[in-house]
């Protein structure tokens, strides 16, 4: 029996590295299921973010701090299961690991074994940084996220853009150097202004990926289900959608149904 030479190369840490230092942009999106990570992977993504966005898109909750750890785990374990090729990252849920680096390290050995995932994802800077040496001690490979980070939703009051004023820009780029210093691989700016996000991106040498941060970043993400068009409440400038799918979903379902109340489906061949 012979093996399949595979014809990709797995994406690592060390690959997103060398594709900041090549220029090469980094592309990552979410995904929470099996089947959808398998579509994205297999359509060249770099990286797969397992975002609590779940708590949103998937759960239907209005912020992202009711999702649990064991829920991050079972989409997580569901999108290694659909991937040959991308780097997959997991989203720190919130309340797993502000303010207690030990916990912080137990949620993260959870994900790690409970999912096969490659890496996680924690929002903060500073005030988090005990808990991501620590998870860095254990050989688990962080990525940071500044800017707009939606488990502080309550302590912003709006999603609106952060940075603007001089101060939280100096405590972002502040912020972004202890980050990389404690061993980050990757960090995400989340709605901040451009200027601000080339500072930071040229400032580090490790990738910055962006989301609403502007084109002078090492790379882009977006949330799956807003860029294929899923959702259509959700309009932010920074969002392009490349697909409509509320509209062929919605169009497939409503023949469906006129099919089978009309008794066209199933016909003749599609019985048994
Ligand atoms: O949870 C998520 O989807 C995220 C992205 C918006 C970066 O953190």
């Amino acid at each position: 029996m012979s093996i399949q030479k595979k014809e990709f190369k797995k994406i690592t840490t060390h690959v997103l590295l060398e594709m900041k230092q090549k220029g090469e942009k980094i592309s990552m999106l979410t995904a929470y299921d099996f089947s959808m990570a398998k579509l994205v992977d297999q359509a060249g993504i770099d990286v797969i973010l397992v975002g609590d966005s779940a708590s949103n898109v998937m759960a239907g909750h209005e912020t992202t701090l009711p999702i649990t750890l064991d829920q991050m785990i079972y989409h997580a374990s569901s999108v290694v299961r659909g991937i040959d090729r991308a780097l997959v990252v997991v989203d720190l849920p919130f309340g797993s690991y502000q303010g207690n680096s030990k916990e912080a390290l137990a949620s993260t050995i959870r994900i790690m074994k409970e999912s096969g995932a490659h890496a996680v994802k924690m929002e903060g800077g500073e005030e988090i940084i005990e808990s991501i040496k620590r998870i860095l001690t254990a050989g688990v490979p962080v990525m940071g996220h500044l800017g707009l980070t939606p488990q502080s939703i309550y302590k912003f009051g709006t999603y609106t853009v952060r940075a603007t004023e001089d101060e939280e820009a100096e405590k972002l780029i502040h912020d972004s150097k202890l980050l990389q210093e404690a061993g980050c691989f990757a960090l995400v700016l989340e709605k901040i202004p451009s200027k601000l996000a080339k500072r930071v991106a040229e400032n580090l040498t490790i990738p910055v990926i962006g989301i609403g941060a502007g084109s002078d970043v090492d790379g882009q993400v977006l949330v799956l289900h807003d860029m294929l068009g899923i959702n259509t409440e959700f309009k932010p400038r920074f969002l392009r959608k490349y697909a409509d799918l509320h509209g062929i979903i919605t169009a497939a379902v409503q023949h469906y149904v006129s099919d089978v109340k009309s008794r066209d489906f199933p016909n003749e061949k599609e019985q048994y």
